[in-house]
C-alpha cells in the first residue's frame, strides 16, 4: 500500500473541492484532491451558468478570475414572462449589483488549470474511497488508483463529492437531521448552437408550464422546459423541443426564438435537500454533498463556492492561529445562508411552475403574485437582492 500525508484531503473535483484546494494553496496549506471521474468528464459537464456577484469576487480573489472577466457576460437584470407580456427586473437599479453568465465547466477548467500549473496533487479516476479516524485528530482516506490501494493521512477531510457522493454517509444517522422536498416535475434542458434570442435570461410561466431562456455565450443558448420527472427524451425530437419552447416563451409583441443545432439534451430532477449539521469530527461537507436546491434560483454552484469560502477561512484559522472557533461554527454559519437560499429557490420554483395539484385558487394566486412582482418595486427588490446573492457574513 502507498502511504502519503497532507493537511486537507478533498474528496471531489467539482467547483467546491477545486476552489477549496485553490484557497488553501494561497494560504500555504497542503491538500490532495481525489476525483472519481476523468478530467475530460468534469471539464465538459454542462451544469450551472449564473454566478452571483460575490462568487465572481471569490473567484477573482482566488486568482482564477481572469478568463471569467474576459469571456463572462455581465447581466444587470432578468425578464419575467407570463400571459404574453414581459417584465424586466432591473438588478442594477434595485441593488446596484449584477450577475455573471459563465458556465460551471469553465469555472472548473480555470480551477484545474491553476492547480496543474502549481503542480498540486489532483488525482482523477480514483475508486473506492473509504474514510476512517474522523473523530480522531488523524483521519485517514483509503482509495484505489491505477489498480493499487493508497492511504492518505490528513488533519481534515473535506467532503465535496456532490449529492451522490459517499462522504455524507459517514455522518452518524443518530447525529444528523435530513430535510427534503422532491418536486413533481423536472427540467428538460438543451444546449444549442444558436445566438440567444434575448440579451438577458427569461423566466416564463405558461399554461403548459415553466420555460427558461439562458445562454453560455453570444453563440450558445441554454434553454429549459418543465417536464415530467420520468420524461422520456425519445419523445422529444429537436423540432418538438423548439416548438414547445416557442409556445411557452411567446409574447403578444411577437417574440421569436433563434434556433440552431442541439448539442446536448438532458432531464434534471428537482429537489430541495439539507443535512444538519454539515460536520462530523474532522469531516466537513461542502456544496451539493450537504445541500441541493431546485435550479430555478440559479443557486447551487454559488452555495458551493460560499461554503468553501467559509471553510477555507476556518481551516486557515486552525493551521495558522491554532484556533478552532471558526471550524466549530462552520456548519451554523453556512446553514444560515443555505436556508435563506433554500427559501428563495423554493419560492422561485413555486412562482414559476405548474404543479399537478394546482386548483383554480392556486392558479389565480400564482397569477396575482406574478402581477404583484411586475408592478411593485418592493416585491422586485426582494427578488433582485436574493438573485444577485445575499451578502457573505
Ligand atoms: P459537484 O459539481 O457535483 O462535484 C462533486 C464531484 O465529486 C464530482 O466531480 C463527482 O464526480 C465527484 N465524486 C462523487 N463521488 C465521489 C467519490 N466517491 N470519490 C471521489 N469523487 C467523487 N447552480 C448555480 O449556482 N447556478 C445555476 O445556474 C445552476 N444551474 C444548474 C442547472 C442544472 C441543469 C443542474 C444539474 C445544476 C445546476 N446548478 C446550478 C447546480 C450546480 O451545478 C451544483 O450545485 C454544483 O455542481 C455543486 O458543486 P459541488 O462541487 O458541490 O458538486
Ligand atoms: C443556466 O444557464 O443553466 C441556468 C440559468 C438560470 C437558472 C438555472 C440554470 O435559474
Amino acid at each position: 500500500m502507498n502511504a502519503q500525508r497532507t493537511q486537507v484531503a478533498i474528496i471531489g473535483a467539482g467547483p467546491a473541492g477545486l476552489l477549496l484546494g485553490q484557497l488553501l494553496h494561497r494560504e500555504g496549506i497542503d491538500s490532495v484532491v481525489l476525483e472519481a471521474t476523468s478530467r475530460a468528464h468534469v471539464e465538459s459537464r454542462v451544469r450551472a451558468g449564473v454566478l452571483e456577484h460575490q462568487s465572481v469576487d471569490i473567484l477573482q480573489a482566488a486568482g482564477v478570475g481572469a478568463r471569467m472577466r474576459r469571456e463572462g457576460l455581465l447581466h444587470h437584470g432578468i425578464e419575467l414572462r407570463f400571459q404574453g407580456s414581459r417584465h424586466r427586473i432591473d438588478f442594477g437599479a434595485l441593488t446596484g449589483k449584477s450577475v455573471m453568465i459563465y458556465g460551471q465547466h469553465e469555472v472548473v477548467k480555470d480551477l484545474i488549470a491553476a492547480r496543474v500549473q502549481a503542480a498540486l496533487p489532483l488525482l482523477f479516476e480514483i475508486r473506492d474511497v473509504q474514510l476512517s479516524g474522523l473523530e480522531s485528530s488523524a483521519p485517514r482516506v483509503q482509495f484505489r488508483a491505477e489498480g493499487q490501494t493508497h492511504a492518505l493521512e490528513c488533519d481534515f477531510v473535506a467532503g465535496c463529492d456532490g449529492f451522490h457522493g459517499i462522504c455524507r454517509s459517514y455522518l452518524p444517522a443518530s447525529g444528523v437531521k435530513l430535510f427534503e422536498r422532491v418536486y413533481p416535475f423536472a427540467w428538460l434542458g438543451i444546449l444549442a448552437a444558436a445566438p440567444p434570442a434575448s440579451q438577458e435570461l427569461v423566466y416564463a410561466l405558461h399554461e403548459h408550464g415553466f420555460a427558461l431562456l439562458s445562454m453560455r455565450s453570444p453563440t450558445l443558448s441554454r434553454l429549459y422546459l418543465q417536464c415530467a420527472p420520468d420524461e422520456d427524451l425519445d419523445g422529444w425530437p429537436d423540432e418538438r423541443v423548439w416548438e414547445e419552447l416557442q409556445v411557452r416563451l411567446a409574447t403578444r409583441d411577437g417574440f421569436s426564438l433563434t434556433t440552431g443545432p442541439i448539442q446536448q439534451k438532458s432531464v434534471t430532477a428537482m429537489r430541495s435537500f439539507v443535512v444538519e449539521p454539515m460536520q462530523w469530527g474532522r469531516l466537513f461537507l461542502a456544496g451539493d454533498a450537504a445541500h441541493i436546491v431546485p435550479p430555478t434560483g440559479a443557486k447551487g454552484m454559488n452555495l458551493a463556492l460560499a461554503d468553501v469560502h467559509v471553510l477555507a477561512r476556518a481551516l486557515v484559522s486552525h493551521f495558522r492561529y491554532g484556533s478552532d472557533d471558526l471550524l466549530r461554527r462552520y456548519s451554523e454559519q453556512c446553514l444560515h445562508r443555505i436556508w435563506k437560499v433554500q427559501r428563495f429557490s423554493w419560492w422561485m420554483t413555486a412562482l414559476l411552475h405548474r404543479f399537478d395539484t394546482d386548483n383554480d385558487f392556486d392558479r389565480r394566486r400564482q397569477t396575482a403574485e406574478l402581477e404583484y412582482l411586475a408592478s411593485s418595486p418592493a416585491a422586485q427588490q426582494s427578488l433582485a437582492e436574493n438573485y444577485v446573492g445575499p451578502p457573505l457574513e
